[in-house]
Protein backbone atom coordinates (compact mmCIF):
# COMPACT_ATOMS: atom_id res chain seq x y z
CA UNK A 1 0.00 0.00 0.00
CA UNK A 2 0.94 3.58 -0.82
CA UNK A 3 2.16 5.48 1.96
CA UNK A 4 -0.56 8.12 2.92
CA UNK A 5 0.19 11.57 1.77
CA UNK A 6 2.22 13.79 4.95
CA UNK A 7 -0.53 16.02 5.98
CA UNK A 8 1.16 19.90 6.21
CA UNK A 9 0.71 20.11 10.28
CA UNK A 10 1.25 23.45 11.89
CA UNK A 11 0.31 24.35 15.60
CA UNK A 12 0.27 27.35 17.61
CA UNK A 13 0.67 27.74 21.34
CA UNK A 14 -1.84 26.52 23.65
CA UNK A 15 -2.68 29.93 25.60
CA UNK A 16 -2.69 30.00 29.33
CA UNK A 17 -6.52 30.19 30.33
CA UNK A 18 -5.61 32.87 32.65
CA UNK A 19 -7.80 35.65 31.52
CA UNK A 20 -9.50 36.09 27.65
CA UNK A 21 -7.16 36.41 24.68
CA UNK A 22 -5.61 39.62 23.65
CA UNK A 23 -4.07 40.82 19.81
CA UNK A 24 -0.59 39.13 20.97
CA UNK A 25 -2.21 35.65 20.74
CA UNK A 26 -4.52 36.69 17.66
CA UNK A 27 -1.11 37.56 16.38
CA UNK A 28 -0.16 33.98 16.36
CA UNK A 29 -3.21 32.50 16.04
CA UNK A 30 -3.98 34.70 12.44
CA UNK A 31 -0.70 33.70 10.83
CA UNK A 32 -1.35 29.91 11.61
CA UNK A 33 -4.60 30.71 10.24
CA UNK A 34 -2.94 32.47 6.77
CA UNK A 35 -0.23 29.96 6.51
CA UNK A 36 -2.85 26.73 6.70
CA UNK A 37 -5.05 28.59 4.61
CA UNK A 38 -2.25 29.16 2.03
CA UNK A 39 -1.29 25.62 2.17
CA UNK A 40 -4.66 24.23 1.44
CA UNK A 41 -5.02 26.26 -1.00
CA UNK A 42 -2.13 24.94 -2.67
CA UNK A 43 -3.94 21.74 -2.67
CA UNK A 44 -2.41 19.67 0.68
CA UNK A 45 -3.72 17.92 3.15
CA UNK A 46 -3.31 20.23 5.96
CA UNK A 47 -4.26 20.19 9.68
CA UNK A 48 -3.99 23.28 11.92
CA UNK A 49 -4.24 23.00 15.99
CA UNK A 50 -4.72 25.56 18.38
CA UNK A 51 -6.04 25.29 22.07
CA UNK A 52 -5.52 26.00 25.90
CA UNK A 53 -3.22 25.31 28.73
CA UNK A 54 -4.97 24.49 31.50
CA UNK A 55 -3.14 23.28 34.51
CA UNK A 56 -0.18 25.22 36.63
CA UNK A 57 -0.13 27.13 39.26
CA UNK A 58 -1.08 30.77 37.01
CA UNK A 59 -4.24 29.22 35.94
CA UNK A 60 -5.04 27.81 39.22
CA UNK A 61 -4.07 31.02 41.08
CA UNK A 62 -6.44 32.97 38.60
CA UNK A 63 -9.18 30.47 39.38
CA UNK A 64 -9.33 30.57 42.97
CA UNK A 65 -9.23 34.49 43.01
CA UNK A 66 -12.35 34.66 41.22
CA UNK A 67 -13.75 31.78 43.84
CA UNK A 68 -14.15 29.36 41.17
CA UNK A 69 -12.90 25.65 40.88
CA UNK A 70 -10.32 25.83 38.39
CA UNK A 71 -12.30 23.31 35.94
CA UNK A 72 -15.06 25.35 36.36
CA UNK A 73 -12.90 28.62 35.58
CA UNK A 74 -11.28 26.80 32.36
CA UNK A 75 -14.95 25.63 30.81
CA UNK A 76 -15.50 29.12 31.11
CA UNK A 77 -12.68 31.00 29.85
CA UNK A 78 -12.96 28.13 26.90
CA UNK A 79 -16.61 28.84 25.83
CA UNK A 80 -17.19 32.61 26.49
CA UNK A 81 -13.73 33.85 25.42
CA UNK A 82 -10.95 31.69 23.56
CA UNK A 83 -13.31 29.78 21.09
CA UNK A 84 -15.60 32.89 20.16
CA UNK A 85 -12.59 35.27 19.37
CA UNK A 86 -11.12 32.71 17.27
CA UNK A 87 -14.59 32.36 15.81
CA UNK A 88 -15.04 35.90 15.09
CA UNK A 89 -11.55 35.81 13.47
CA UNK A 90 -12.18 33.41 10.99
CA UNK A 91 -10.05 30.86 12.05
CA UNK A 92 -10.18 27.89 10.77
CA UNK A 93 -8.42 25.79 13.11
CA UNK A 94 -8.99 21.51 12.17
CA UNK A 95 -9.20 21.10 16.21
CA UNK A 96 -8.73 22.55 19.40
CA UNK A 97 -6.96 21.08 22.35
CA UNK A 98 -7.76 21.36 25.79
CA UNK A 99 -4.56 20.14 28.17
CA UNK A 100 -7.90 18.93 30.87
CA UNK A 101 -9.13 16.49 28.31
CA UNK A 102 -9.00 12.53 29.06
CA UNK A 103 -7.30 12.23 25.19
CA UNK A 104 -4.20 14.67 26.55
CA UNK A 105 -3.80 13.58 30.42
CA UNK A 106 -3.98 9.88 29.72
CA UNK A 107 -1.30 9.80 26.50
CA UNK A 108 0.80 12.32 28.87
CA UNK A 109 0.98 9.31 31.14
CA UNK A 110 1.12 6.92 29.13
CA UNK A 111 4.56 8.62 27.65
CA UNK A 112 5.88 9.94 30.71
CA UNK A 113 5.69 6.24 31.69
CA UNK A 114 7.36 5.21 28.74
CA UNK A 115 10.44 7.61 29.11
CA UNK A 116 10.65 6.59 33.00
CA UNK A 117 10.97 2.66 31.27
CA UNK A 118 13.84 3.84 29.66
CA UNK A 119 15.45 5.34 32.35
CA UNK A 120 15.20 9.08 31.37
CA UNK A 121 13.50 9.84 34.62
CA UNK A 122 14.91 9.82 38.09
CA UNK A 123 13.91 11.18 41.94
CA UNK A 124 16.24 14.08 43.22
CA UNK A 125 15.69 17.38 45.24
CA UNK A 126 14.90 20.98 43.59
CA UNK A 127 16.05 24.16 45.36
CA UNK A 128 15.58 27.23 43.34
CA UNK A 129 13.82 30.44 41.93
CA UNK A 130 10.36 29.98 40.25
CA UNK A 131 8.11 32.75 38.36
CA UNK A 132 4.88 31.39 38.07
CA UNK A 133 3.84 33.88 35.35
CA UNK A 134 6.24 32.28 32.54
CA UNK A 135 6.14 28.54 34.70
CA UNK A 136 9.41 28.37 34.98
CA UNK A 137 12.25 27.69 37.20
CA UNK A 138 14.76 30.29 36.47
CA UNK A 139 18.39 30.69 36.47
CA UNK A 140 20.62 33.89 38.10
CA UNK A 141 20.57 35.54 34.78
CA UNK A 142 16.95 35.24 34.13
CA UNK A 143 16.48 37.70 37.09
CA UNK A 144 16.80 41.57 37.87
CA UNK A 145 17.44 42.26 41.46
CA UNK A 146 15.19 38.82 42.11
CA UNK A 147 12.36 39.56 39.74
CA UNK A 148 11.73 37.82 36.65
CA UNK A 149 12.54 40.10 33.83
CA UNK A 150 9.46 39.14 31.32
CA UNK A 151 6.85 39.58 34.39
CA UNK A 152 8.94 42.41 36.35
CA UNK A 153 7.65 40.43 39.58
CA UNK A 154 9.95 39.23 42.33
CA UNK A 155 10.22 35.19 41.80
CA UNK A 156 9.45 32.66 44.64
CA UNK A 157 11.44 30.07 46.36
CA UNK A 158 10.73 26.44 45.66
CA UNK A 159 12.44 23.28 47.40
CA UNK A 160 10.44 20.35 46.81
CA UNK A 161 11.57 16.65 46.31
CA UNK A 162 10.77 16.01 42.50
CA UNK A 163 11.16 13.54 39.16
CA UNK A 164 13.75 14.94 36.99
CA UNK A 165 13.80 14.65 33.21
CA UNK A 166 17.61 13.85 31.88
CA UNK A 167 17.40 16.94 30.00
CA UNK A 168 21.60 17.44 29.94
CA UNK A 169 21.81 14.17 28.23
CA UNK A 170 20.24 15.74 24.75
CA UNK A 171 22.74 18.94 24.38
CA UNK A 172 25.46 17.09 22.22
CA UNK A 173 22.01 15.69 19.99
CA UNK A 174 20.28 18.92 20.20
CA UNK A 175 22.98 20.77 18.84
CA UNK A 176 24.10 18.43 15.81
CA UNK A 177 20.73 19.06 14.69
CA UNK A 178 20.33 22.84 14.77
CA UNK A 179 23.75 22.35 13.19
CA UNK A 180 22.66 19.98 10.18
CA UNK A 181 18.96 21.30 10.13
CA UNK A 182 19.34 24.95 10.18
CA UNK A 183 15.76 25.10 9.14
CA UNK A 184 14.84 23.30 12.31
CA UNK A 185 15.02 26.51 14.36
CA UNK A 186 13.75 30.59 12.48
CA UNK A 187 14.31 33.02 11.86
CA UNK A 188 18.39 32.28 12.47
CA UNK A 189 18.72 35.17 15.14
CA UNK A 190 16.44 32.69 17.10
CA UNK A 191 18.61 29.50 16.57
CA UNK A 192 22.16 31.60 17.39
CA UNK A 193 20.23 32.27 20.65
CA UNK A 194 19.17 28.38 21.06
CA UNK A 195 22.85 27.19 20.18
CA UNK A 196 24.60 29.72 22.40
CA UNK A 197 21.88 28.61 25.18
CA UNK A 198 23.04 24.74 24.87
CA UNK A 199 26.74 25.48 24.52
CA UNK A 200 26.63 27.61 27.78
CA UNK A 201 25.29 23.95 29.14
CA UNK A 202 21.89 22.44 30.10
CA UNK A 203 21.13 21.08 33.27
CA UNK A 204 18.24 18.28 33.92
CA UNK A 205 14.57 19.83 34.60
CA UNK A 206 12.30 18.90 37.27
CA UNK A 207 9.23 17.70 35.59
CA UNK A 208 6.94 17.28 38.69
CA UNK A 209 5.51 19.60 41.24
CA UNK A 210 4.39 17.96 44.72
CA UNK A 211 2.55 21.61 46.63
CA UNK A 212 -0.25 21.78 45.12
CA UNK A 213 -2.72 19.02 42.62
CA UNK A 214 -3.73 21.24 39.60
CA UNK A 215 -2.69 19.28 37.05
CA UNK A 216 -2.04 15.40 35.42
CA UNK A 217 -1.07 12.91 38.66
CA UNK A 218 2.49 11.36 37.80
CA UNK A 219 1.23 7.56 36.73
CA UNK A 220 3.72 5.81 39.63
CA UNK A 221 3.69 8.71 42.38
CA UNK A 222 0.07 9.93 42.37
CA UNK A 223 0.94 12.88 45.33
CA UNK A 224 3.07 14.50 42.37
CA UNK A 225 1.97 16.59 39.76
CA UNK A 226 3.06 16.68 35.76
CA UNK A 227 4.75 20.19 35.69
CA UNK A 228 2.47 22.04 33.47
CA UNK A 229 5.12 23.08 30.50
CA UNK A 230 5.62 18.94 30.06
CA UNK A 231 2.21 18.54 30.15
CA UNK A 232 1.42 21.15 27.39
CA UNK A 233 4.46 20.73 25.31
CA UNK A 234 3.02 17.49 24.62
CA UNK A 235 -0.46 18.39 23.39
CA UNK A 236 0.92 18.80 19.83
CA UNK A 237 1.32 15.35 19.89
CA UNK A 238 -1.05 13.86 22.06
CA UNK A 239 -3.48 15.92 19.72
CA UNK A 240 -2.66 13.63 16.62
CA UNK A 241 -2.74 9.96 18.79
CA UNK A 242 0.52 9.68 20.53
CA UNK A 243 1.47 6.84 22.06
CA UNK A 244 -1.78 5.12 20.50
CA UNK A 245 -1.38 2.00 18.46
CA UNK A 246 -0.25 2.14 14.80
CA UNK A 247 -3.32 0.34 13.53
CA UNK A 248 -6.03 2.56 15.64
CA UNK A 249 -7.55 5.51 14.51
CA UNK A 250 -5.21 8.25 16.62
CA UNK A 251 -2.54 5.82 15.83
CA UNK A 252 -3.05 6.10 11.69
CA UNK A 253 -3.63 9.85 12.48
CA UNK A 254 -0.09 10.18 13.84
CA UNK A 255 1.49 8.44 11.12
CA UNK A 256 -0.19 11.29 8.60
CA UNK A 257 0.64 14.28 10.71
CA UNK A 258 3.98 13.39 12.51
CA UNK A 259 6.38 15.17 12.51
CA UNK A 260 4.73 18.76 13.22
CA UNK A 261 5.75 21.04 10.22
CA UNK A 262 5.67 24.25 12.17
CA UNK A 263 5.37 24.87 15.64
CA UNK A 264 4.94 28.80 15.85
CA UNK A 265 5.59 30.16 18.74
CA UNK A 266 6.65 33.40 20.11
CA UNK A 267 10.07 34.05 20.82
CA UNK A 268 9.45 34.18 24.57
CA UNK A 269 8.63 30.85 24.67
CA UNK A 270 11.29 29.64 22.47
CA UNK A 271 13.47 27.86 24.93
CA UNK A 272 10.73 25.48 25.71
CA UNK A 273 9.85 24.51 22.15
CA UNK A 274 13.66 24.04 21.05
CA UNK A 275 15.58 22.61 23.73
CA UNK A 276 12.94 20.87 26.34
CA UNK A 277 10.38 19.88 23.48
CA UNK A 278 12.72 17.84 21.12
CA UNK A 279 14.63 16.38 24.01
CA UNK A 280 11.70 14.80 25.33
CA UNK A 281 10.99 13.83 21.78
CA UNK A 282 14.51 12.24 21.30
CA UNK A 283 14.35 10.55 24.76
CA UNK A 284 10.83 9.02 23.67
CA UNK A 285 12.15 7.99 20.30
CA UNK A 286 10.25 10.04 18.09
CA UNK A 287 11.18 12.40 15.02
CA UNK A 288 11.22 15.76 16.03
CA UNK A 289 9.25 18.70 14.66
CA UNK A 290 10.54 19.88 11.32
CA UNK A 291 10.60 23.77 12.09
CA UNK A 292 9.98 25.83 15.48
CA UNK A 293 9.10 29.60 14.50
CA UNK A 294 9.78 32.18 16.90
CA UNK A 295 7.90 35.17 15.37
CA UNK A 296 8.64 38.50 17.82
CA UNK A 297 6.67 40.71 19.92
CA UNK A 298 3.66 43.21 19.65
CA UNK A 299 5.30 46.25 22.11
CA UNK A 300 3.23 48.57 24.18
CA UNK A 301 5.31 51.35 25.45
CA UNK A 302 8.35 49.70 24.11
CA UNK A 303 7.52 46.22 26.46
CA UNK A 304 6.00 43.03 25.26
CA UNK A 305 2.28 43.48 25.57
CA UNK A 306 0.41 41.64 28.05
CA UNK A 307 -2.45 40.27 30.38
CA UNK A 308 -0.26 40.12 33.76
CA UNK A 309 0.84 44.02 32.88
CA UNK A 310 -2.69 45.12 31.77
CA UNK A 311 -1.42 46.24 28.35
CA UNK A 312 -3.51 43.47 26.35
CA UNK A 313 -5.61 45.38 24.04
CA UNK A 314 -8.40 42.78 23.07
CA UNK A 315 -8.72 42.14 19.21
CA UNK A 316 -12.13 43.71 19.17
CA UNK A 317 -11.03 47.02 20.48
CA UNK A 318 -9.85 46.67 16.70
CA UNK A 319 -12.06 44.96 15.06
CA UNK A 320 -15.32 46.81 15.91
CA UNK A 321 -13.46 49.71 13.95
CA UNK A 322 -11.88 48.54 11.20
CA UNK A 323 -12.97 45.18 10.17
CA UNK A 324 -12.12 41.24 10.79
CA UNK A 325 -10.27 40.98 7.85
CA UNK A 326 -8.29 44.20 8.06
CA UNK A 327 -7.18 43.40 11.65
CA UNK A 328 -5.66 40.02 10.31
CA UNK A 329 -4.31 41.76 6.75
CA UNK A 330 -2.91 44.32 9.19
CA UNK A 331 -0.55 42.71 11.55
CA UNK A 332 0.71 40.32 8.64
CA UNK A 333 1.73 43.02 6.53
CA UNK A 334 3.32 45.68 8.75
CA UNK A 335 5.29 43.66 10.85
CA UNK A 336 8.02 41.29 9.22
CA UNK A 337 7.30 37.89 11.00
CA UNK A 338 10.60 37.29 13.57
CA UNK A 339 11.14 41.00 14.58
CA UNK A 340 9.02 42.40 17.29
CA UNK A 341 6.52 45.88 16.22
CA UNK A 342 4.02 48.20 18.03
CA UNK A 343 0.56 48.31 16.96
CA UNK A 344 -0.45 52.39 15.95
CA UNK A 345 -4.12 53.16 15.49
CA UNK A 346 -2.42 55.96 12.67
CA UNK A 347 0.00 52.88 11.21
CA UNK A 348 -3.26 50.81 10.73
CA UNK A 349 -5.74 53.92 9.66
CA UNK A 350 -3.27 55.04 7.45
CA UNK A 351 -3.04 51.36 5.66
CA UNK A 352 -6.22 50.43 5.85
CA UNK A 353 -7.48 53.81 3.96
CA UNK A 354 -4.68 53.03 1.22
CA UNK A 355 -4.00 49.76 0.66
CA UNK A 356 -7.66 48.27 1.43
CA UNK A 357 -10.15 50.98 0.63
CA UNK A 358 -8.03 52.76 -1.80
CA UNK A 359 -5.97 49.89 -4.06
CA UNK A 360 -7.69 46.58 -3.50
CA UNK A 361 -11.14 48.01 -2.47
CA UNK A 362 -11.68 50.60 -4.87
CA UNK A 363 -10.48 47.94 -7.40
CA UNK A 364 -13.50 46.08 -7.77
CA UNK A 365 -15.72 49.34 -6.83
CA UNK A 366 -14.85 50.75 -10.15
CA UNK A 367 -14.64 47.34 -12.36
CA UNK A 368 -17.99 46.43 -10.82
CA UNK A 369 -19.66 50.00 -11.59
CA UNK A 370 -18.35 49.77 -14.82
CA UNK A 371 -19.46 46.74 -15.97
CA UNK A 372 -22.96 47.38 -14.94
CA UNK A 373 -22.51 51.22 -16.78
CA UNK A 374 -21.08 49.76 -20.04
CA UNK A 375 -21.98 46.54 -20.22
CA UNK A 376 -24.86 45.89 -18.74
CA UNK A 377 -24.15 43.92 -16.11
CA UNK A 378 -22.77 41.43 -17.38
CA UNK A 379 -19.25 40.16 -18.30
CA UNK A 380 -18.17 41.01 -21.49
CA UNK A 381 -15.86 38.87 -24.18
CA UNK A 382 -13.01 36.89 -23.15
CA UNK A 383 -9.50 38.80 -23.54
CA UNK A 384 -6.68 35.94 -24.31
CA UNK A 385 -3.58 37.83 -23.42
CA UNK A 386 -2.24 40.67 -21.56
CA UNK A 387 0.87 41.85 -19.76
CA UNK A 388 -1.39 41.47 -16.62
CA UNK A 389 -1.10 37.83 -17.13
CA UNK A 390 2.69 37.72 -17.13
CA UNK A 391 3.14 39.54 -14.23
CA UNK A 392 0.60 37.76 -12.62
CA UNK A 393 2.19 34.82 -13.09
CA UNK A 394 5.50 35.97 -11.32
CA UNK A 395 3.41 37.43 -8.25
CA UNK A 396 2.03 34.16 -7.46
CA UNK A 397 5.54 32.88 -7.51
CA UNK A 398 6.91 35.49 -5.51
CA UNK A 399 4.08 35.25 -3.23
CA UNK A 400 4.09 31.51 -3.14
CA UNK A 401 7.96 31.29 -2.32
CA UNK A 402 7.82 34.02 0.52
CA UNK A 403 5.01 32.98 1.96
CA UNK A 404 5.83 29.53 2.35
CA UNK A 405 9.48 30.89 3.81
CA UNK A 406 6.86 32.43 6.87
CA UNK A 407 7.79 35.54 5.25
CA UNK A 408 4.25 37.31 5.24
CA UNK A 409 5.27 40.70 4.45
CA UNK A 410 7.18 40.14 1.76
CA UNK A 411 4.11 37.55 0.52
CA UNK A 412 1.58 40.01 0.82
CA UNK A 413 3.37 43.00 -0.61
CA UNK A 414 4.13 40.81 -3.63
CA UNK A 415 0.53 40.63 -3.94
CA UNK A 416 -0.55 44.21 -3.34
CA UNK A 417 1.96 45.68 -5.67
CA UNK A 418 -0.01 43.60 -8.45
CA UNK A 419 -2.92 44.89 -7.55
CA UNK A 420 -1.29 48.69 -7.74
CA UNK A 421 -0.51 47.42 -11.29
CA UNK A 422 -4.18 46.48 -12.27
CA UNK A 423 -5.03 50.14 -10.75
CA UNK A 424 -2.51 51.51 -12.92
CA UNK A 425 -3.72 49.58 -16.42
CA UNK A 426 -7.18 51.15 -15.45
CA UNK A 427 -6.16 54.32 -15.09
CA UNK A 428 -3.87 54.25 -18.58
CA UNK A 429 -6.13 52.67 -20.91
CA UNK A 430 -8.80 54.84 -19.52
CA UNK A 431 -12.01 52.44 -20.21
CA UNK A 432 -14.79 56.13 -19.56
CA UNK A 433 -12.71 57.56 -22.32
CA UNK A 434 -12.51 54.07 -24.75
CA UNK A 435 -16.61 53.89 -23.82
CA UNK A 436 -17.69 57.13 -25.53
CA UNK A 437 -16.36 55.62 -28.85
CA UNK A 438 -18.33 52.70 -29.73
CA UNK A 439 -15.77 51.84 -32.55
CA UNK A 440 -13.77 50.84 -29.59
CA UNK A 441 -16.41 48.77 -28.12
CA UNK A 442 -13.62 45.10 -28.83
CA UNK A 443 -11.23 47.43 -26.59
CA UNK A 444 -13.41 48.67 -23.67
CA UNK A 445 -14.38 44.96 -23.68
CA UNK A 446 -10.88 43.74 -23.28
CA UNK A 447 -9.97 45.94 -20.71
CA UNK A 448 -12.80 45.56 -17.98
CA UNK A 449 -12.37 41.99 -18.43
CA UNK A 450 -8.25 41.62 -17.73
CA UNK A 451 -9.20 44.21 -14.93
CA UNK A 452 -12.19 41.45 -14.15
CA UNK A 453 -9.45 38.36 -14.53
CA UNK A 454 -7.35 40.47 -12.10
CA UNK A 455 -9.44 40.65 -9.57
CA UNK A 456 -10.38 36.81 -9.60
CA UNK A 457 -6.50 36.61 -8.89
CA UNK A 458 -6.74 38.76 -5.99
CA UNK A 459 -9.31 37.33 -4.89
CA UNK A 460 -8.06 34.09 -4.83
CA UNK A 461 -4.30 35.46 -3.46
CA UNK A 462 -6.02 37.43 -0.76
CA UNK A 463 -8.45 34.68 0.12
CA UNK A 464 -5.89 33.24 2.99
CA UNK A 465 -5.44 36.53 4.60
CA UNK A 466 -8.92 38.35 4.08
CA UNK A 467 -11.53 35.68 3.55
CA UNK A 468 -14.74 37.38 4.11
CA UNK A 469 -13.78 40.55 1.57
CA UNK A 470 -12.53 37.91 -0.59
CA UNK A 471 -15.86 36.07 -0.58
CA UNK A 472 -18.22 38.91 -0.73
CA UNK A 473 -15.60 39.81 -3.95
CA UNK A 474 -16.18 36.55 -5.43
CA UNK A 475 -19.80 36.97 -5.29
CA UNK A 476 -19.91 40.08 -7.51
CA UNK A 477 -18.09 38.39 -9.93
CA UNK A 478 -20.28 35.61 -10.27
CA UNK A 479 -17.74 33.22 -10.11
CA UNK A 480 -18.79 31.10 -7.13
CA UNK A 481 -21.27 29.88 -9.61
CA UNK A 482 -19.08 29.07 -13.26
CA UNK A 483 -15.34 28.60 -10.73
CA UNK A 484 -17.05 27.16 -7.70
CA UNK A 485 -16.33 27.81 -3.91
CA UNK A 486 -13.49 30.77 -3.56
CA UNK A 487 -11.70 27.89 -0.59
CA UNK A 488 -11.23 25.24 -3.63
CA UNK A 489 -9.74 27.24 -5.90
CA UNK A 490 -5.59 26.85 -6.78
CA UNK A 491 -3.17 28.64 -5.91
CA UNK A 492 -1.53 26.51 -9.00
CA UNK A 493 -4.14 27.93 -11.69
CA UNK A 494 -4.39 31.15 -10.77
CA UNK A 495 -2.32 32.21 -12.92
CA UNK A 496 -4.04 30.71 -15.98
CA UNK A 497 -5.44 33.79 -17.45
CA UNK A 498 -9.24 34.00 -19.05
CA UNK A 499 -10.62 31.60 -16.35
CA UNK A 500 -13.93 34.14 -15.96
CA UNK A 501 -17.03 33.08 -17.94
CA UNK A 502 -18.01 35.69 -20.48
CA UNK A 503 -21.89 36.55 -20.16
CA UNK A 504 -21.31 36.23 -15.99
CA UNK A 505 -23.97 38.68 -14.14
CA UNK A 506 -21.44 40.95 -12.55
CA UNK A 507 -22.79 42.52 -9.51
CA UNK A 508 -22.33 46.07 -7.37
CA UNK A 509 -22.03 45.07 -4.37
CA UNK A 510 -21.44 46.67 -1.35
CA UNK A 511 -18.05 48.51 -0.78
CA UNK A 512 -15.33 46.14 0.57
CA UNK A 513 -13.14 48.57 2.69
CA UNK A 514 -15.82 51.29 3.86
CA UNK A 515 -14.48 54.78 4.84
CA UNK A 516 -13.52 55.14 8.29
CA UNK A 517 -15.62 57.17 10.97
CA UNK A 518 -13.48 59.39 12.91
CA UNK A 519 -12.04 57.23 15.77
CA UNK A 520 -11.00 58.24 18.94
CA UNK A 521 -7.11 56.73 20.37
CA UNK A 522 -7.59 53.61 22.55
O1 LIG B 1 3.17 30.76 27.12
N1 LIG B 1 3.29 39.65 21.10
O2 LIG B 1 0.87 30.79 27.01
P1 LIG B 1 0.56 32.35 26.93
C1 LIG B 1 3.24 38.59 20.30
N2 LIG B 1 0.73 28.32 27.80
N3 LIG B 1 2.75 37.40 20.66
C2 LIG B 1 2.28 37.29 21.91
C3 LIG B 1 2.30 38.35 22.82
C4 LIG B 1 2.83 39.59 22.36
N4 LIG B 1 2.88 40.65 23.12
N5 LIG B 1 1.76 37.94 23.97
C5 LIG B 1 1.41 36.64 23.80
C6 LIG B 1 2.08 30.20 27.17
N6 LIG B 1 1.72 36.24 22.55
C7 LIG B 1 2.00 28.70 27.32
C8 LIG B 1 2.31 28.06 25.98
S1 LIG B 1 2.67 25.94 24.39
C9 LIG B 1 2.98 24.33 24.61
C10 LIG B 1 2.34 26.56 25.99
C11 LIG B 1 1.49 34.91 21.98
O3 LIG B 1 -0.90 32.49 27.13
C12 LIG B 1 2.81 34.28 21.53
O4 LIG B 1 2.51 33.24 20.64
O5 LIG B 1 1.48 33.12 27.78
C13 LIG B 1 3.32 33.74 22.83
O6 LIG B 1 4.36 32.79 22.66
C14 LIG B 1 2.05 33.13 23.40
O7 LIG B 1 1.03 34.07 23.01
C15 LIG B 1 2.12 32.94 24.90
O8 LIG B 1 0.84 32.68 25.38
MG1 LIG C 1 2.90 34.31 28.63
Amino acid sequence: MPAPEKTFYLTTPIYYVNDAPHIGHAYTTVAGDFLTRWHRQKGESVWYLTGTDEHGQKVMRTAEANNTPPQEWCDRLVESAWKPVWRDLEIANDDFIRTTESRHTERVQKFLTGLMEKGFIYEGNYEGPYCVGCEEFKLPGDLDEGKCKIHSKPVEMVKETNWFFKLSAFVKPLLDHYKSNPDACQPDSARNEVVAFLEGGVSDLSISRSTFDWGIKVPWDTKQVVYVWFDALLNYATAVGLTDPSDSEGGKMFAKTWPADVHLVGKDILRFHAVIWPAMLMAAGIPVPKKVFAHGWLLVGGEKMSKSKLTGIAPSDITSHFGVDAFRYYFMRAIPFGSDGSFSWEDMSARYTSELANDFGNLASRLTAMIEKYCDGVLPARAESSDLASSLSKTVSQADNAICKLDFQGGINAIMDFCKEVNGYVTIKEPWVVAKDPTRKAELDAILYNTAESLRALAILLHPIMPISTKKLWGYLGADKTLGALGEQKISEVAKWAQLHPGTKISKGEILFPRLEEKQEI
